[in-house]
């Protein structure tokens, strides 16, 4: 049987973990959240304090660091449940220098080809269009503004516990989508034949209306 590829790439707290969720559910196909792989990398490395700018010692834990994805979300890294952890503020503004380094991208990019090898997959990120699955068979790339982006990741974060104000999520956005579109390997950018889906001014159930007629235009399903 084919497995499907389906990239929703996109910048920071642009609604993609919600919308594909949704969307792997409704397919049947497997969710991967590549995003939590960097978080969780990101964890370690705060966890050995390492400093996360420091390239060099950062990228030297990659043998020590296993990653382990389920499918209710829970996320381990190195024997330690770090599910809660990876969406805290000291991961979340620290992440985006981990991101950058290109050691630890090939070696979680090689993680995500073989998941994505196994079965269908809805697998979201910032480059599984332009370099993880250059040959995915449906390329979402998923937008909104700053301020809806931020209003919707702080509310997420309230509902969870989370302590922030609105203008540090501003702030971190803004930063982040900086670095992630800056960085000099497999930046965040639009693959040529991704389709646009700007959620701005959709809820939940119109984007994910929206995202799934897209998928079905391409792969018939
Ligand atoms: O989607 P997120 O906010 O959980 O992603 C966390 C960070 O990881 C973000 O700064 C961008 C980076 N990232 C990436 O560079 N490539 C991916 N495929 C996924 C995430």
């Amino acid at each position: 049987m084919k497995h499907y590829v389906v990239a929703v790439d996109g910048p920071a707290a642009a609604g993609k973990s919600t919308i594909s969720k949704r969307l792997a559910k409704i397919l049947g196909f497997t969710y991967i959240d590549t995003g939590a792989m960097y978080r969780a990398f990101t964890e370690y490395v705060l966890r050995k304090g390492v400093d996360p700018k420091d390239e060099k010692a950062c990228c030297a834990l990659i043998p020590e660091v296993e990653i382990e994805l389920f499918p209710d979300g829970k996320v381990i890294c190195s024997g330690k449940d770090v599910t809660r952890e990876i969406r805290e503020p000291h991961v979340s503004g620290n992440v985006s220098y981990i991101a950058s380094y290109k050691e630890i991208r090939l070696a979680l990019v090689e993680l995500q080809r073989k998941m994505g090898e196994k079965s269908s997959v809805i697998m979201d990120g910032r480059d599984i269009g332009t370099y993880v699955f250059p040959n995915a068979d449906v390329k979402i790339f998923q937008v909104a503004s700053v301020e809806e982006r931020a209003k919707r990741r702080y509310i997420e974060n309230q509902e969870k516990g989370i302590p922030c104000t609105y203008e540090d999520i501003v702030a971190d956005v803004e930063k982040r989508d900086r670095i992630d579109s800056s960085r000099a390997f497999a930046p965040l950018k639009p693959a040529e034949d991704s389709i646009l889906l700007d959620t701005s001014k959709l809820n939940i159930e119109e984007s994910v209306e929206a995202a799934l007629k897209i998928i079905r235009d391409k792969i018939g399903e």
